[in-house]
Parts: C-alpha cells; sequence; structure tokens
C-alpha cells in the first residue's frame, strides 16, 4: 500500500508465507464476507505477529477484534502450549468461523473467546500486571478505551500491536472522515504517552508496535 506494487510484490515474495490452513480460512472468509475481507491482516502481519509473540516469550494475550479469527491464530501459534490467548469480539457469526478453525489448528485450548462490547471484557479482566502481548483490531473509535485498559494490565516490557493506524494513507489528509480523525487522535495519544515506547510500521495498513517501558 505504501510503496510499488513491484515492491510489494516481491516483499511478500520474500516473506514466510501463510500455511495451508491460514489459505484456507481466508478463502473462507472472502465467501462470507466478499469485500469486507479487507477486515482481514494482510498474510505479513500474521507472519510477523507469531514471530513478535514469540520473540517477547509471551505467555498472556488479549487480542480485540477476533472476526473469523486469522489474527487469533498467528497470535495463538506463538505462544506456549501453555500458553493462553483471551479473544474479544461482539459477532457470535463470525466467531463460529473462528471456532471452527481453531479446533482445525490444535488451538482451541489455548484460545478464549469472549463475546460482547471489548471495553466491558476488558475492564472485568483483573487489575494486575498480567498479560504479555495484545494486538487492538476492532472499532477505531474504541481504541483510546482498549488501549488504556490494556495497558494497566499490561507487565513491563509487554507488547501491544495495534492495527490500521495509517487508514490507507489518509492519517496524513486533514480533510479526511470516516475513522481517520479518531486515528489521528490516537497516533497521538500514543506519540506522547511517557509511559511506553511505540514505533509505527507502514506494513499493510500501518501497524504500530507499542512497548510498557
Ligand atoms: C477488523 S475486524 C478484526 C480482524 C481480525 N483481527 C482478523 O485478523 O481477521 C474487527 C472486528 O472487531 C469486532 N468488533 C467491533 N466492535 C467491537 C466491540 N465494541 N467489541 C469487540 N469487538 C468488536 C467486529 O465484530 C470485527 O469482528
Amino acid at each position: 500500500m505504501f510503496t510499488t506494487p513491484a515492491v510489494a510484490a516481491y516483499a511478500a515474495a520474500h516473506t514466510s508465507p501463510p500455511d495451508d490452513l491460514l489459505a484456507d480460512l481466508a478463502e473462507e472468509t472472502h465467501r462470507l464476507v466478499g469485500d469486507r475481507i479487507s477486515m482481514q491482516i494482510a498474510p505479513e502481519q500474521g507472519t510477523l505477529l507469531t514471530m513478535l509473540v514469540r520473540l517477547s516469550g509471551a505467555r498472556s494475550a488479549v487480542e480485540v477484534g477476533t472476526f473469523t479469527g486469522y489474527s487469533s491464530i498467528c497470535i495463538a501459534r506463538g505462544l506456549p502450549a501453555d500458553g493462553r490467548l483471551i479473544a474479544c469480539d461482539v459477532s457470535e457469526e463470525w466467531t463460529a468461523v473462528a471456532r471452527r478453525y481453531w479446533q482445525k489448528a490444535g488451538l482451541d485450548d489455548r484460545i478464549e473467546l469472549r463475546l460482547g462490547p471489548a471495553a466491558d471484557t476488558l475492564r472485568a479482566m483483573p487489575a494486575g500486571e498480567s498479560i504479555d502481548f495484545a494486538f487492538i483490531d476492532a472499532d477505531k473509535p474504541g481504541y483510546p478505551v482498549y488501549y488504556e485498559e490494556i495497558l494497566p494490565r499490561l507487565r513491563p516490557g509487554g507488547l501491544i500491536a495495534v492495527d490500521n493506524t495509517l487508514q490507507h494513507g489518509d492519517i496524513t489528509d486533514p480533510a479526511a472522515g470516516g475513522n481517520v480523525p479518531a486515528m489521528r487522535e490516537f497516533n497521538d495519544l500514543v506519540a506522547r504517552d511517557s509511559r511506553v515506547t511505540s514505533v509505527l510500521l507502514t506494513v499493510a495498513d500501518g501497524l504500530t508496535l507499542i512497548r510498557k517501558n
């Protein structure tokens, strides 16, 4: 998106590809939702999520925005066998697909689905610093709330990854509407937050990595 098609194709060809299970999930999601497949993370983000979770040694993870399960599978695959991912979403229909693929992937014992508004789910979680890794990829106006609920529960050195922070490149357009103003506010909030160190990567639609100091 932020590069030429030739360079993007080259980068994709030199990134470990999704396996058959993830490719099948992407295909089935496309059949189910058509153009809304764009809600699913890009394959290279999936590879990156698994790598980040594994490199960080995370055992306890939270996802806000599960959809049909692509990112949750990538996160759970980076966890050790006794690790745990809490997956938050409001859609029974979409997460029914996710549940099926968790089972196929042998990950259903590692992932717990919590259906309901993610703000409520996060607020109901214990107050201690128990989360090692979080991924935020749900309704964009909710991002500040998700961030502020997750950060105090994240262990120092823990990581939050946040999707769609560049809004198809519209983030720098002052006239852009939709989710852009909310995302700009969120990006500003993170950039001035002395509790964290962050980097906004131009991967896919923008992926911000936030490490708690
Ligand atoms: C962009 S999709 C997530 C894509 C997913 N990460 C993947 O890789 O396939 C956003 C998801 O957020 C969910 N969502 C929207 N508002 C929500 C809320 N208030 N609480 C929890 N989930 C919400 C939607 O149901 C949808 O499944």
